[in-house]
């Protein structure tokens, strides 16, 4: 499929065979415990909020914990606050002293962490605010020239610091920006392209980049490459009151439909002050990651394809296959139409088996699926057709009507 991206090819293709990632939400904030814009909500000036990086003392390995965990649980790619709207940088830098290297932990959490990520083999991605509350230029407003200008320059030099310190980066994610033209968001762009060449940017710092973003909602931007991040219970920053977790189950669900629409989940963990991820948070994911080791073809790699269903069946594409995920229990005889293809085989997945099945005209009529649990993950069946895949519009209800999310 064609992007439309500044970066190369190679990398709007691995953002797309990585379809599912680790968000992660750290920092002064975790220490409070009421989620990351405690400092702002609260009304917390920041000589008091500033001295939490007295108290700031990660675990000795919950870096590389983070990133095993992403791992296993089936995760290809991390992004990690390297600096959020508190200003507090997790990172070595020149620019400010409120900082994890020159604090209390006296380390470099985004150097532990792309040397993780580079180990594990998974995509590095690195948030950065461009606004922070500490900044008195950012507070006070482009209207102060003077500071504005102090501030944008600070975050330039932080912006090349991250290029430029830390080997090969894929991913920026930017957050927290003013208008794109008050901070020449175009220029230290291009510097930043400059600086690493093979670099997907995203598009919340308002020109047009890479990769278009959406949060907390399935975004579908056709023709482009985007990513919806969610939180896994309500929170991003560590909040040690929300219990209200998403099950592996909601996650799959999530996960199926984005990439049914071409995206990718950027799926978050606020680990507690000490760095530990919440058992469970770790649980749930660790269960997707079991159910990606058997389903993880329907979702890697694959792409939206003319197939449409209104049934609340998920499914993805790649080359001659095509994949359902089957959420309900709609009984062992399914039947699943719009298909312009011959279909030479049906494999459910979990067990290897091969599905009996009548096709006619653009409808195939499976036989024999056993009953789901109620327990059970989705499960997915593996159709191989010949050539590649032809949609046949349902005629009483057009595509482009309806999109599922
Ligand atoms: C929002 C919030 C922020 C969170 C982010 C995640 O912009 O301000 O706290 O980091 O979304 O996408």
């Amino acid at each position: 499929m064609n992007y439309k991206v500044k970066a190369p090819v190679k990398a709007a293709e691995k953002f797309n065979e990585w379809r599912y990632g680790m968000f992660i939400h750290y920092g002064l904030y975790s220490i409070i415990g009421r989620g990351e814009w405690v400092m702002c909500k609260e009304r917390i000036p920041i000589e008091e909020y500033s001295r939490l990086a007295e108290q700031f003392k990660p675990g000795k390995n919950c870096v590389k914990e983070w990133i095993a965990l992403a791992k296993r649980s089936g995760m290809k790619y991390a992004c990690l606050t390297a600096r959020h709207h508190d200003g507090f940088c997790l990172f070595d830098t020149a620019v400010t002293n409120y900082n994890s290297v020159k604090t209390a932990a006296g380390r470099d959490l985004v150097l532990e962490y792309v040397d993780a990520c580079r180990e594990a083999g998974l995509g590095i991605g690195i948030y950065y605010s461009v606004g922070s509350w500490e900044e008195p230029g950012f507070i006070a407003g482009p209207a102060d020239a003077e500071l504005w200008a102090q501030f944008v320059a600070k975050d330039h030099a932080q912006l090349k610091e991250l290029m430029s310190n830390y080997g090969r980066i894929d991913y920026l994610f930017y957050d927290g920006c003013p208008p794109p033209a008050t901070w020449d968001a175009a220029g230290i762009n291009a510097e930043i392209r400059r600086l690493q060449p093979d670099i997907l940017i995203s598009e919340r710092c308002g020109t047009e980049e890479d990769v278009a973003s959406s949060e907390g909602h399935c975004g579908a931007h056709p023709g482009k490459l985007w990513e919806s991040c969610y939180t896994l219970n309500d929170t991003w920053g560590y909040n040690r009151f929300d219990r209200n977790w998403k099950t592996s189950e909601g996650v799959i669900r999530l996960l199926t439909s984005l990439t049914h629409n071409g995206g990718n989940l950027l799926l978050n963990v606020g680990p507690a002050p000490d760095g530990t991820v919440q058992p469970e948070a770790s649980a749930v994911l660790e269960q997707v990651g079991e159910w990606l080791k058997i389903n993880g073809e329907a979702v890697y790699g694959t792409e939206p394809h003319p197939f449409n269903y209104i049934d609340q069946e998920i499914s993805t594409g790649k080359g001659n296959f095509i994949y359902i995920t089957l959420h309900g229990d709609f009984g062992p005889e399914r039947v699943i139409c719009g298909i312009g293809n011959k279909v030479r085989s049906v494999k459910l997945l979990n067990s290897g088996k091969m599905i009996a099945f009548r096709q006619q005209h653009d409808k195939i009529l499976l036989d024999g699926l056993e009953h789901k649990h109620p327990e059970e993950l989705p499960r997915v069946i593996r159709l191989d057709i010949e050539e590649a895949p032809q949609g046949i519009p349902n005629p009483v209800w057009r595509p482009e009507r309806f999109r599922v999310c």
